[in-house]
């Protein structure tokens, strides 16, 4: 594998490599002992190749091992995060680490999120900022955020920016709606007839199965991989029963909630607020 190092084997041992390379030297008229000292020069350069991939192949392995050991594998799994999450300006702004939570899934004691249509359960939902207005998005965040000219833009004299909501917020809005239209709580918001409820109810109806369908997808955009075990109930007569109760990781929904809610675009706008069409091509036929 290694080139002969000593002049003289090199001079009797003539490997088919070597005269070939001899062929290739013929044009060149250097005497015999230059060759040797080629030879040999060539060997501790193979070697000095040699031991510097491995040095680097090693080094390496080290760097990456902890790169990945300290961003990968996080326990706030920040850097994993960094690949899941579409970017908004609250990636910047907001700790979006995770954190142990203790999931309720109490099958009989009913908390405030769960209780019959009235003033109570609404509070808890309102809570969430489930009706926070849209936020403005300023222009210069606009393209990292997915937003486009084709989207609408607030007036500059009102500060410009692009009206937004945030995703996860307007998930909880669907729930609510689902919450709302359960057949024990229908009749009470609809005899109500505010918010989604003020429609007709045909669009009602299409309110609350687009809700339903995104909280599906995004169910099953994240899949939670985590699973239920059992526990045994009643010490008279032993029953099994799923264990709902487990941990997560979570963000810190109160602060990305804090955020939208503090960003929030006036309750009363002048009929001017948004910006006109750039192009009638930016204006749809219908609702998509
Ligand atoms: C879940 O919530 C109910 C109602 O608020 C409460 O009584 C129960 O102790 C909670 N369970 C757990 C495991 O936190």
């Amino acid at each position: 594998m290694f080139p002969q190092t000593s002049r003289s084997s090199g001079e009797d041992s003539h490997s088919e490599a070597e005269s070939h390379e001899q062929l290739l030297d013929k044009e060149s008229s250097y005497p015999d002992y230059n060759h040797s000292r080629i030879k040999r020069l060539r060997s501790w350069t193979h070697i000095f190749l040699l031991s510097s991939v491995s040095i680097i192949a090693i080094l390496s392995s080290f760097v990456t091992g902890a790169w990945y050991g300290s961003h990968k594998l996080g326990p706030t799994g920040q850097d994993y995060l960094q690949h899941v999450q579409h970017y908004s300006p609250i990636l910047k702004e907001v700790d979006t680490s995770l954190h142990p939570v203790l999931f309720n899934g109490s099958f009989m004691k009913e908390n405030d999120f769960r209780k019959g249509a009235g003033i109570e359960v609404d509070a808890a939902w309102a809570s969430l900022g489930v009706h926070y207005r849209s936020i403005a998005i300023p222009v210069s965040e606009a393209p990292a955020s997915g937003l486009t000219k084709s989207h609408v833009q607030i007036a500059s004299k009102y500060g410009g920016g692009f009206p937004a909501n945030v995703e996860g917020l307007h998930h909880l809005h669907c729930l609510n709606l689902v919450r709302q239209s359960l057949y024990f709580n229908y009749d009470y918001y609809h005899s109500k007839g505010e918010g989604a409820f003020v429609n007709e109810d045909n669009i009602v109806r299409y309110h609350v199965t687009h809700c339903l369908d995104i909280v599906r997808q995004q169910l099953m955009c994240m899949p939670d991989t985590g699973v239920l075990g059992q526990i045994w109930w009643d010490k008279k007569a032993p029953k099994a029963f799923v264990d709902f109760n487990t941990e997560h990781k979570c963000k810190n929904y109160e602060a990305i909630r804090e955020w939208a809610k503090e960003r929030q675009i006036p309750e009363t706008v002048p009929v001017d607020f948004l910006m006109p069409p750039e192009s009638i091509e930016d204006v749809m036929d219908e609702i998509p």
